[in-house]
């Protein structure tokens, strides 16, 4: 009795503790990107350090806008292809103006023929809503803007979201808390505007009043400031490309993709490529496509205004495209849940921020 009364007890001290490294393991399984890392160990200031703020561990950067001055920072490293990812979290309240920034370039090294992946986030005035942007450019494409807005399914202010760019030589996926939003596969007839050369990561805030909010009507506000937009979770997952540290461009310029380069960075590429989240089953492309059709507030495709013929990447809804001036800019973002009564108006106040911000249908 004695015995089996205590083989109980470790059967169940072991059941607790089994449990409890479950638990563990699902916490941190949670909490740990895979290959997140340090900002000591992938990134160096690039302006307005005064403005800059790391936490103790490094894992998180924090970017302040202020009157004085902006922030960034960059990858120590350009790289060949890659994924790039960080948890960003946005500045609250009034935020007109302000542009946070997270994004792929090599602009201070190629200034004729840069490339460039972005991923923007555009502030607006109080209780309106942040706006996404992702934009692409190869070769000094500049007078041919791809760039897409999005409303976000979520209040970028309350709380970190994922962001992630990936880029292979074959296709371009942004993504959004993991669920792809945008591809932009390469083609033949893309030619040049597909970014080609070696890239680093940055991100930055600055003052985007000329153009942010309402093409410039409404500019930053620097009385509702600071704005602070907190990065964390930094993933830089691709071949770094040799001898070509920031602090010497020159090596990059005559390097470019050379055939050695590829060679060297094959095994990362392919890598890269068979990756979970480079594969697009169908189901992740009906995930997109769904989530585009919800969330998109503009995208090039369906410009005819400013481009007749959509670029070779688009996948063109031939239903939405004819739509597009119906819904175009015109979403916009309400609380899902519309106060009737007395009890239905706290529920609604109540649930607004975390239900936060459907679009009215
Ligand atoms: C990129 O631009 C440069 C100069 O502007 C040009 O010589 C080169 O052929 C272009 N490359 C591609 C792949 O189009």
């Amino acid at each position: 009795m004695v015995a089996c009364w205590h083989q109980q007890l470790g059967l169940l001290v072991a059941a607790a503790a089994a449990l409890l490294m479950t638990r563990l393991l699902l916490v941190s399984a949670m909490s740990d990107v895979p290959g997140a890392i340090t900002f000591d160990d992938g990134f160096t200031p690039l302006f307005g350090e005064a403005n800059m703020e790391r936490s103790p561990d490094g894992r998180t950067v924090s970017l302040t806008l202020n009157r004085y001055s902006g922030a960034g920072f960059i990858s120590s490293h350009y790289y060949h292809h890659g994924f790039f990812s960080a948890d960003i979290r946005l500045p609250k309240d009034h935020t007109a103006g302000v542009v946070v920034a997270f994004y792929l370039s090599n602009g201070d090294v190629f200034e004729k023929n840069h490339d460039e992946l972005d991923v923007e986030f555009l502030g607006n005035r109080r209780r309106h809503e942040w706006r996404l942007q992702t934009n692409v450019y190869g070769n000094g494409s500049t007078d041919r803007g791809r760039e897409e807005r999005y409303l976000m399914p979520f209040d970028p202010t309350l709380e970190a979201h994922r962001f992630s760019i990936l880029w292979s030589s074959r296709v371009v996926i942004f993504y959004v808390d993991g669920v792809a939003v945008r591809e932009v596969p390469r083609s033949g007839a893309m030619g040049g505007d597909y970014p080609s050369k070696p890239m680093a990561l940055y991100a930055t805030i600055w003052d985007g009043s000329t153009w942010a909010t309402d093409n410039g009507r409404y500019k930053v506000n620097y009385k509702r400031g600071p704005f602070t937009a907190d990065f964390s979770d930094l993933v830089l997952r691709g071949c770094p490309a040799a001898a070509a540290r920031r602090d010497d461009p020159a090596a990059l310029q005559l390097q470019q993709l050379g055939s050695d380069e590829d060679d060297r960075c094959a095994g990362s590429e392919f890598e890269l490529m068979t990756a979970e989240y480079a594969i697009m089953t169908p189901r992740k492309r009906m995930e997109m496509r769904r989530w585009r059709q919800r969330q998109m507030l503009y995208t090039v495709c369906y410009d005819t205004n400013r481009y007749p013929a959509p670029f070779p990447e688009c996948d063109v809804n031939m239903e939405e495209r004819q739509k597009f001036w119906e819904w175009g800019e015109s979403k916009v973002v309400r609380p899902r849940v519309r106060a009737r009564s007395g009890s239905r108006r706290r529920a609604a106040t109540a649930t607004t921020q975390q239900v936060s911000l459907q679009q009215a249908d």
